[in-house]
């Protein structure tokens, strides 16, 4: 019976084939080849009609049987495809939650941000409240109401740097006390921190730099006040067992004037000045200086950041390279 035995290499070759496809598709396109249409299996049955009555429905069995194996042949294919494919997707896109995260880089304030910050919030402590101003300033207000006289050599071009229209760029942070005060009734408790400028730039100076300005005015504020300020603000800064010295000085603004240096290590670094501000000045601003008196203080503020932070050029502060201040 040729049909029997072809019916049996049919199946094998199906066998074979459905075993070989890689994808659905591939499976889909086999199984029309042997079971479709004008499939393998048709071309047999058609056979069929040839034979006699007993052979006919023997080998229409045969055939049939041999149909429903390959068809499940293909079922069981395609779960194994199904679930291969199911697999490497999985695999694929694998979240592996032990991987180290991302971490969003993030910036951090400037290290004078963070002193100034420091101080400010000091002084907040002690009832003082933030005054600011430009860093053009007019003449009047970086010299003229502080008591210099018009022939000072601080106004000398060798430190003042000029704008156009006879403004300055502010030489300290001075200027904030004339215009906080003017316009205003004491008592007062400022502080200005700000940038000011000279013309002076070596690796222990820059024209541009940092002060902090602090000034109390009342009835009855004395120098004894200002060193009590003084010494906290040092403690706080540099620890309690940091040392003021006080040396007598001159500016126009303040009289009797000082200008303070703290210790250390086995020496002295200058600070800043600092004195009983001057009648002309409170006078200036409209404050009576028979009823009123206050004391104002100046200080360099990018020694102590750099001493804090243990920079060793005053330029990593200001040069705009973040690879330094990255590192603090
Ligand atoms: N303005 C002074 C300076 O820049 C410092 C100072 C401030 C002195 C206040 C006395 C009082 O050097």
């Amino acid at each position: 019976m040729s049909q029997a035995s072809d019916l049996a290499e049919l199946e094998e070759q199906a066998r074979a084939a459905i075993a070989g496809v890689v994808d659905v598709q591939g499976l889909q396109e086999t199984r029309a080849r042997f079971l479709g249409r004008s499939g393998s299996i048709k071309v047999v049955l058609r056979l069929l009609a040839e034979l006699p009555e007993e052979q006919r429905r023997e080998l229409g069995q045969a055939a049939n049987a041999t149909k429903e194996r390959i068809e499940e042949c293909v079922r069981a294919r395609r779960a194994e495809l199904e679930s291969a494919r199911i697999e490497n997707a999985l695999s694929d896109h694998r979240l592996d939650v032990t991987l180290p995260g991302w971490i969003a880089p993030r910036g951090h304030l400037h290290p004078i941000s963070r002193v100034f910050r420091d101080m400010t919030s000091f002084f907040a402590g002690l009832g003082f409240s933030i005054e600011d101003g430009p860093q053009i300033e007019t003449d009047w207000n970086n010299f003229g109401a502080l008591n210099f006289p018009e022939d000072h050599p601080s106004r000398d071009t060798q430190d003042t740097f000029f704008v156009e229209g006879g403004h300055v760029l502010r030489t300290h942070t001075s200027p904030v006390q004339i215009r906080a005060m003017t316009g205003r009734t004491p008592p007062f408790r400022f502080i200005a921190p700000g940038r000011v400028y000279r013309r002076d730039s070596d690796p222990t100076h820059s024209p541009a730099f940092h002060q902090i300005e602090g000034f109390m005015v009342d009835e009855r504020v004395t120098f004894g006040d200002l060193k009590g300020v003084l010494y906290a603000f040092a403690r706080h800064l540099m620890g309690p067992e940091v040392r003021l010295r006080f040396r007598a000085h001159f500016f126009p603004f303040t009289e009797p004037s000082a200008e303070m240096d703290f210790s250390w290590g086995d020496g002295w670094l200058e600070w800043g000045g600092c004195g009983m501000i001057h009648p002309n000045v409170l006078r200036n601003c409209g404050i009576d200086p028979d009823r009123y008196q206050g004391f104002a203080f100046g200080m360099g503020v990018d020694r102590t950041a750099m001493l804090r932070f243990g920079i060793p050029n005053l330029q990593l502060l200001f040069e705009g390279d973040v690879r330094p201040l990255e590192q603090l």
